[in-house]
């Protein structure tokens, strides 16, 4: 280099032509590392809810199976005594369990064994007391339904989905 040439250019002698150039290995490398860096992360924030909610609810026995006669209903509280619940034997014999609050202002819904619907009182909510679904009125959420298991002679609430 000649004497004229400022004391930068022999601190970093990088052409500019060559500043800026990245392979396309280069490119890819980088680019498997950031796509590997928020699959990690985001499996991660994945297993935590998982862990979270298999924590949140406790396993409970909610009724005996001989207090139910099909087309009846019990109300318990589930996951805590603030959380009101209800256990409907429906008529085809099956049971089931939702969350007692409406998904549009949380009024407590009745079953009503005549129709096997959930009805809210406030604004005429209408859900299917099989699946919870949302049959009329202004929700526009299904009922979040807890989980349960039917043992020999109890009836267990085991979680939450749809919460
Ligand atoms: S609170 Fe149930 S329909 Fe409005």
């Amino acid at each position: 280099m000649s004497d004229k040439t400022p004391t930068w250019k022999t601190d970093f002698p990088i052409e500019a032509t060559t500043d800026n150039y990245v392979s396309r290995r280069e490119f890819t490398r980088f680019l498997v590392l950031v796509s590997g860096a928020a699959a990690t992360g985001s499996g991660y924030f994945v297993i935590e809810k998982f862990a979270a909610n298999r924590e949140a609810y406790p396993t409970a026995v909610v009724a005996l199976t001989s207090e139910l006669a099909p087309g009846h209903a019990k109300l318990f509280n589930y996951p805590t005594e603030n959380d009101p619940a209800i256990l409907i034997h429906l008529n085809n014999g099956g049971y089931v369990a939702y969350r007692q609050r409406c998904t549009h202002l949380s009024c407590p819904v009745n079953y009503r064994q005549d129709s096997d619907q959930l009805k809210c009182p406030c604004h005429n909510g209408v859900f299917d007391a099989a699946t919870g679904a949302v049959l009329g009125g202004p929700p526009r959420r299904p009922l979040p339904r807890i989980m349960i298991r039917v043992g020999q002679d109890r009836i267990y609430a085991l979680g939450i989905q749809g919460s």
